[in-house]
């Protein structure tokens, strides 16, 4: 990480790229300092950058990539359907063997609807708790990230100076100039805290077409969401009759038929996304078949008319199809245990260097964090100065090492790892730590 900027290869590239992008970027997810690392090409879960170093990778584009990279199966797949089309105005077989799939993993994906990415998967969950409810506000969760429509991005990054009281959290724009009215439209409830988000949906009675609501949401700390919480929310839209919008984008992957399966949960709608595309853009709303028809072309009047150039396009369908088949009850258990050797290995190392970090997560995912005791909402998770200074040297510190995270120090796991992967990264963050402990 030590080299200047001119230096590499990397560097170069990322000087060519300040010139026509933004920052240098296309989504801000891939900016590092002082440069981002431009892949070249990568197999299994090796990637390797355009100056021939190799790291095990533990990002897998944003936790989407089950299986890794380039993985034969999907690859001869996709190959056969590339020499076949890739985009039709027609529809296609493998779109409906795609959806026949995702309907069999979970009783509550009545119906479903393929779209582009998870922002839109939000998005059109949204609109459609609107057209069947006929309101127009929504509520969320603090912190929670769900993609970039208007109303799903409130709040998504609030600091101590903007996020209000407790009580009543503040409704916070993340890009400047979003209308006013849709800030007015979204209460921002508090995760794993009943009471307080009970009395904040309590004030909206009657006006809220759904509670939006990740079970394991990734910025607010990566801690599952307890199940009398999730009952109080679930038995709150009931009687009120707003609709519960699980997204599920990347939670999906902690069981066969979602993170849902591990409580006593139908929600009206679940959104979907990333690893069901098999590393090609995806997003998919599915649910209860009254709330889905909002969308039934056929109807005698279409409450929300709904399409996309790219929707269902084959050969996503045809990489997602493949990549879902593959990972089957015994994949998803198998990458559950590695994660769960890892958080415990984790765990052992903290214990044995004595810093102050801890380990939070669920399913095929962990996060690291430079706390000393896991973060129960976003309030908690929100890193100071020092934190993500300490934090930033620890991703520095294993990108040296050969590994590759997500840049909140979270990983997730995948079908072509093993024990020894997970056991590079262990003994990898605990030298990190040391050092940590070493330099401050
Ligand atoms: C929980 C969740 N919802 C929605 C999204 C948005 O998905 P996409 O980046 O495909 O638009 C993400 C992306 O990271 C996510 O993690």
């Amino acid at each position: 990480m030590g080299e200047s900027r001119s230096s590499s290869a990397n560097a170069r590239l990322y000087e060519r790229a300040l010139e026509i992008l933004p920052g240098g970027v296309s989504r801000n997810t891939v900016l590092r300092k002082p440069h981002p690392l431009y892949a070249d090409h990568a197999a299994g879960c090796r990637i390797t950058d355009i100056e021939g170093v190799e790291r095990i990778d533990f990002s897998n584009n944003m936790a989407s990539l089950i299986h890794g990279h380039a993985h034969p199966a999907i690859v001869e797949a996709v190959t056969e359907q590339l020499k076949r089309g890739t985009a039709f105005s027609e529809a296609t077989e493998i779109e409906v063997r795609c959806a026949e799939h995702l309907v069999s993993r979970n009783a509550g994906f009545e119906k479903l609807r393929f779209v582009n990415s998870g922002t839109e998967a939000v998005m059109g969950a949204l609109k459609a708790s609107r057209a069947f409810t006929g309101r127009a506000k929504i509520a969320k969760i603090e912190g929670a990230y769900h993609g970039q429509y208007d109303y799903a991005e409130v709040s998504q990054n609030p600091n101590p100076g903007n996020w209000g009281d407790v009580d009543a959290p503040r409704s916070v724009p993340v890009a400047w100039g979003t209308p006013p009215a849709a800030l007015a439209d979204v209460v921002v409830i508090p995760f794993n805290d009943t009471e307080r988000a009970l009395a904040l949906l309590d004030r909206h009675r009657g006006e809220l077409a759904c509670v939006l609501m990740d079970l394991m949401p990734h910025r607010v700390g990566l801690n599952l969401a307890e199940p009398p919480f999730v009952k109080a929310i679930r038995e709150w839209t009931e009687a009120d009759g707003a609709l519960l919008v699980l997204d599920e984008i990347i939670t999906f992957r902690s069981e066969y038929g979602g993170a849902q399966t591990w409580y006593d949960l139908t929600p009206d709608l679940t959104t979907l996304g990333k690893f069901i595309g098999g590393g090609f853009p995806v997003g998919a709303l599915a649910g209860r078949a009254e709330v889905m028809n909002v969308m039934d072309p056929l109807a005698e009047f279409v409450q929300f008319p709904h399409s996309g150039t790219f929707s269902a396009n084959p050969i996503t369908m045809t990489a997602g199809l493949t990549a879902m088949e593959l990972f089957d009850e015994e994949a998803v258990q198998r990458i559950n245990a590695l994660a769960a050797r890892a958080r415990e290995g984790i765990e052992e190392a903290i214990r044995s260097t004595g810093i102050t970090a801890c380990v939070t997560g669920g399913g095929s995912l962990l996060r690291v964090h430079v706390k000393a005791s896991p973060p129960t909402n976003y309030r908690e998770a929100f890193l100071n100065a020092e934190e993500t200074r300490q934090l930033t040297g620890l991703l520095g510190h294993l990108l040296d090492e050969g590994i590759t995270m997500i840049n909140t120090c979270t990983a997730a796991m995948s079908t072509v790892m093993g024990e020894s992967e997970i056991d590079t990264l262990v003994s990898a963050m605990e030298r990190g730590f040391a050092k940590i402990r070493e330099t401050g």
